[in-house]
């Protein structure tokens, strides 16, 4: 849909009224930047908000105008922006080395509390990214088992590697531009939550040698995924001798101290882990098995994976990345950022109740989803799961007018959403979640202005 037709032309103005300074700084931009953005996700028409500073769970634009976050960096912010334990712990380590091209004390701190808080984490290689961290996952996987290809599952994004790009977003059976089709084939591609299909696929092809998924559900928890279905996963993959990967780029740190398999009490043979992980800055890694890491090891007569990377455990992520986790390993943080997001979700669908609007909000632990034009039995508790988890009703909004009015109608009561949703930090407080909810019921308002509610 062309960013024209998404446009509500009274919204509009308003909002180019409150954001002049983002206007100009993007009209820069475009000189500059493709669609004059740096993420595909902070692309908003006419122009997105330009953000000058960030504490705890708030944001100010350039203009001053503060919003309540529910970007939290992406995910990567946990204990809310700038949280000074972690300005400490950086600013100390830039005055010693930002990259000292050396084995360094720190990366081995910050190894040694991701294998407390994950016991799954016999090993760990830190990576640049996320998206480096499953592409090692992958390489690994497919060195250890000998068999080229992995099987993942629709809707599941594990970031913008070429052999896990095909099926993270609809139509999920769609060829991925620039991705050549011999790599796309080695990526087998099913619905989520069918356990059955998994083990047909694995029973059929011996080329699948791991099983890869978002351990909540793809984007964090659009269509969730529960510890049945995990057990399951584990069970069948161990039966047929393949290895299971949990991509807790989002999850790890979040769900709870030891990320999704600590909550669920599940172990894969290998994690992925980013955002959290380094505090907010950059920064990933490849958690699992002694044996499968092995492969990077150096050994006479022995296949190595080649691993070098620049940033690999740079020392100011690893400086945010300690700070972090030994406040997550306290445990207070994950279970304050998931109650807030719950008492959120709860009052939102109070409040669609209220007005009798065909919304509602879902999604586990510190993530909350919305979604407009639902009809269906209204949720009653954490348990609800919007159409059954049915994924082609739970996709695919992202570029309608309406959730495009919607996020701009947001920004104009002052709460920045993630898409259709986002997540909670420990910083965010009752008020926020009272202030959040009057700017939905605003933002609705203006809608209906639009004739769009
Ligand atoms: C589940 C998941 N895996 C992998 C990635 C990629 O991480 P990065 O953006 O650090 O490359 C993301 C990014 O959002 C993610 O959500």
């Amino acid at each position: 849909m062309s960013q024209a037709t998404l446009t509500c032309p009274a919204l509009a103005e308003r909002y180019v009224a409150a954001f002049p300074r983002s206007r100009k700084l993007h009209e820069r931009a475009s000189t500059i930047f493709p669609n004059g953005v740096t993420h595909d996700a902070r692309h908003l028409s006419p122009f997105p908000v330009y953000v000058d500073r960030a504490r705890g769970a708030h944001k100010w634009t350039v203009e001053g105008r503060e919003l309540i976050d529910y970007w939290s960096g992406h995910g990567a912010i946990l204990l809310g922006h700038s949280h000074p334990a972690i300005v400490e712990a950086v600013q100390r380590q830039m005055e010693k080395a930002t990259h000292p091209g050396a084995c360094h004390e720190r990366e081995i701190e910050w190894g040694q509390w991701v294998q407390r808080l994950l016991p799954s984490a016999e090993r760990i290689r830190f990576t640049g990214s996320g998206t480096e961290a499953t592409m090692m996952a992958l390489r690994l996987a497919r060195i250890f088992t000998g068999r080229p290809r992995v099987l993942k599952f629709a809707g599941h994004f594990h970031g913008w590697n070429d052999f896990l790009y095909p099926g993270a977003d609809a139509p999920y059976d769609a060829a991925v531009p620039g991705i050549s089709a011999a790599v796309a084939q080695q990526t087998v591609i099913v619905p989520p939550n069918d356990l059955q299909v998994v083990e047909e696929k694995l029973q059929r092809d011996p080329d699948i040698g791991c099983v890869i998924l978002e351990p909540t559900g793809g984007h964090w928890s659009q269509v969730p995924i529960r510890g049945p279905f995990l057990q399951g996963l584990r069970d069948i993959t161990t039966r047929h001798n393949r290895l299971l990967i949990f991509d807790e780029v989002i999850t790890g740190f979040r769900v709870s101290p030891g990320g999704a398999q600590g909550h669920y009490g599940i172990k894969p043979d290998l994690t992925t882990l980013a955002k959290i992980l380094a505090g907010g800055l950059p920064g990933g890694c490849v958690a699992g098995r002694a044996d499968i890491l092995a492969y990077l090891e150096f050994r006479p007569g022995k296949e190595k994976m080649r691993h070098p990377g620049t940033f690999n455990a740079n020392p100011l992520s690893a400086a945010a990345g300690i700070a972090t986790l030994q406040i997550v390993a306290e445990g207070q943080v994950c279970s304050r950022a998931n109650a807030v997001a719950g008492q959120l979700r709860q009052r939102l669908n109070a409040l669609f109740a209220e007005r009798g609007a065909a919304w509602a909000a879902y999604g586990e632990f510190s993530c909350f989803k919305l979604l407009p034009g639902y009809q269906g039995p209204r949720p009653n508790g954490d348990d609800f799961i919007p159409y059954g988890g049915d994924l082609d009703k739970l996709s695919g909004m992202l570029t309608s007018r309406l959730t495009h009015a919607f996020r701009q109608g947001m920004l104009l009561n002052g709460v920045d959403l993630m898409g259709m949703g986002g997540m909670t930090t420990a910083a965010h407080t009752e008020a926020d979640i009272e202030q959040t909810v009057a700017a939905v019921a605003g933002t609705l308002d203006l809608l209906g202005e639009e004739g769009l509610a």
